[in-house]
């Protein structure tokens, strides 16, 4: 069966969860990106296995989603940075590119933004806070469900429902 790739980018909001949730997956990778690396820090999260980090220009880990090693890849927490770059095509970090890479290959991707709602209660560095995502925010996370392959969901537990639904992954 072919395994799940987990993109973690720089977001506090549903970053623990998201841990949580692919610590309880058989066969999967974990990808966190630069700022994902440093808001784990800020956090003092570790992730329940050794991250994939590739700081290469290229993304030269991307080849192998086109061979068929990853057969679905998740991105949780996504940030509004990232969502907007997949929005608009743009492919200048490890999960921005692993992302397009995906829509290429054909390899269904579900993303969790972190901005879907009009307010967001977050964690922030020291202490909850009140998030109000903006209007681009959240037009960038609804252009993302027109995209052939791709899944927007808005919590872990729609998340983890999707993932059990993939082909070969059924619970
Ligand atoms: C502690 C901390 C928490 C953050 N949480 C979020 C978040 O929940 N959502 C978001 O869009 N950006 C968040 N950011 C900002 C992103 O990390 C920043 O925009 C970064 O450039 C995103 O890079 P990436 O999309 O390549 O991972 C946070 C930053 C810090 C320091």
């Amino acid at each position: 069966m072919a395994k799940i790739a987990w993109g973690i980018t720089g977001g506090g909001h549903l970053l623990k969860e998201s841990l949580d949730a692919f610590g309880g997956l058989e066969n999967a990778d974990l990808f966190v990106s630069a700022a994902g690396m440093e808001v784990l820090d800020v956090y003092s999260l570790e992730p329940p296995v050794t991250p994939i980090t590739d700081s290469t220009f290229s993304t030269k880990t991307c080849a192998a989603f086109a061979s068929g090693r990853y057969g679905l890849f998740v991105i949780s927490p996504a940030t509004s940075n990232s969502v907007a770059k997949f929005a608009y095509g743009i492919s200048d970090t490890m999960i921005t590119t692993l992302f397009s890479q995906c829509g290429k290959s054909r390899v269904p991707t579900i993303v969790l933004p972190t901005d879907m709602e009009e307010t967001v209660m977050s964690m922030g560095a020291t202490k909850p806070l009140k998030i109000y995502p903006r209007p681009v925010d959240l037009e960038n996370a609804e252009k993302l469900k027109s995209f052939p392959g791709v899944s927007v969901v808005r919590t872990i537990e729609e998340l983890l429902k999707k993932i059990s639904e993939t082909p070969g992954r059924g619970v």
